[in-house]
C-alpha cells in the first residue's frame, strides 16, 4: 500500500495553464489531473498535449500524481493514453470502472509500453455496478486506490443530497470495505459548494470517521481544511504516544494489556497507535 498521506486530493482540469502551474506550490498530497470531465469536448486535443508537456516540464515534488483519462469505451481514452504515456505517468486514473475487466483492459495497455511499466490504476467508483463489483476492481491488477465519484453515483442512484449524506452510505461504505480488504486507498468525493468552510469540514470529519484516507478536491481554498481533518491530531498523537509506553511497561511485567485513562489498552490497540505515529511522521516530513 501507498503509505505517502493522500488527506488532499486536488483536481485540476487539465486544459488550465494557470491551475497547472499554481499546483506546483500548492499543499495538496496528490493531484488529479484531469482529462474527462473537467475538460470540455474541445478542448480534449489541446489539453492531453498540454498535460504531457506540463507533467514532463514541471516539478510537482513527492506529491502522488493521477492522470484521469477519459473512459476506454469512449473516443478520447485510447488517445489520452497514447500521449499521457510519454510523459511516464506514475499513475492513470481510470473513470466509470463498472468491473474488473475495466481496469484488466487498462493494464494490458500499460503493460504492452515501456514508459507505463510502472504506472499504477486508480478507479473512480462511481456507478451503481462498480459499487457491486468492488472487491473485484480493488484485487485487479496494478490497483492502487479508489476515489469516490459522488455527483456520479447521486445521479445514477437518483438520491438527494443531504448534509448527512444518508442515502449515499452503503454506497461510500462498499467501495471503502473492499479497498480495506484489499490493502489499497480510498479517497472521498468531492464538496461541490467549495466557499462553504464549515460544510466541507462536517464532511470531511464524515469521510475521516468512516476510515477514508483523505478527500478530493475542487478548489485550493479547500486544501487547508481537508489537510487539517485528516491529520492526527496532537491530542490523537499524545495519547498514541502514552499508549505505547503503558503497553511496553505491561509487557515488562509480563502482563499482556494496559489501562490508559480509563481505558483498556491491547496489542491491537498498539497496531493503531503507530499506524497514528507513522501518519503524523510522513505528513511531518511533507512539510519539512
Ligand atoms: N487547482 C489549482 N488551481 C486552481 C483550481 C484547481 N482546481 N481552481 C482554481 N484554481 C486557481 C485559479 O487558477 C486561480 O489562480 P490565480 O489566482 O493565480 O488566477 C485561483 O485558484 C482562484 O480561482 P477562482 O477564481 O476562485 O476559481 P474559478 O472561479 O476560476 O474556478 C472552478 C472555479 C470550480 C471552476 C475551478 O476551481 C475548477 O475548475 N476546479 C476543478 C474542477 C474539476 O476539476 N472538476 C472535476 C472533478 S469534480
Ligand atoms: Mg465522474
Amino acid at each position: 500500500m501507498d503509505t505517502r498521506p493522500f488527506r488532499s486530493v486536488l483536481y485540476i482540469p487539465g486544459s488550465k495553464e494557470r491551475a497547472l502551474e499554481k499546483a506546483t506550490t500548492l499543499a495538496a498530497d496528490a493531484i488529479i489531473f484531469d482529462l474527462e470531465d473537467a475538460v470540455a469536448i474541445d478542448e480534449k486535443a489541446r489539453a492531453r498535449v498540454l498535460l504531457a508537456e506540463t507533467l514532463q516540464s514541471h516539478d510537482y515534488g513527492t506529491r502522488a500524481k493521477l492522470v484521469r483519462i477519459n473512459a476506454l469505451s469512449s473516443q478520447w481514452g485510447r488517445e489520452d493514453l497514447e500521449v499521457i504515456a510519454s510523459a511516464r505517468p506514475e499513475a492513470i486514473l481510470l473513470p466509470k470502472v463498472d468491473e474488473a475487466a475495466h481496469v484488466e483492459e487498462l493494464a494490458q495497455l500499460l503493460d504492452a509500453r515501456p514508459e507505463t511499466a510502472e504506472t499504477r490504476i486508480w478507479a473512480m467508483m462511481e456507478s451503481p455496478l462498480g459499487v457491486m463489483n468492488a472487491l473485484a476492481i480493488a484485487r485487479a491488477p496494478r490497483m492502487a486506490g479508489f476515489i469516490m465519484g459522488t455527483n456520479d453515483l447521486a445521479k445514477d442512484m437518483g438520491c438527494r443530497f443531504r448534509p448527512d449524506r444518508l442515502p449515499l452510505m452503503s454506497a461510500l461504505q462498499l467501495p471503502l470495505i473492499a479497498a480495506k480488504a484489499a490493502g489499497i486507498v480510498a479517497v472521498d468525493g468531492v464538496y461541490n459548494a467549495f466557499k462553504d468552510e464549515d460544510g466541507l469540514r462536517a464532511e470531511c470529519e464524515q469521510g475521516r470517521d468512516m476510515g477514508f484516507d483523505g478527500k478530493t478536491l475542487i478548489h485550493p481554498l479547500q486544501l487547508a481544511i481537508a489537510n487539517e481533518v485528516f491529520s492526527p491530531s496532537v491530542s490523537e498523537i499524545d495519547l498514541a504516544k502514552r499508549q505505547i509506553e503503558a503497553f511496553d511497561a505491561a509487557t515488562a511485567r509480563g502482563e499482556g494489556v494496559a489501562v490508559v485513562d480509563g481505558k483498556i489498552v491491547e496489542n491491537l490497540h498498539i497496531v493503531t497507535a503507530k499506524q497514528i505515529l507513522a501518519k503524523a511522521e510522513a505528513i511531518a516530513e511533507l512539510t519539512e
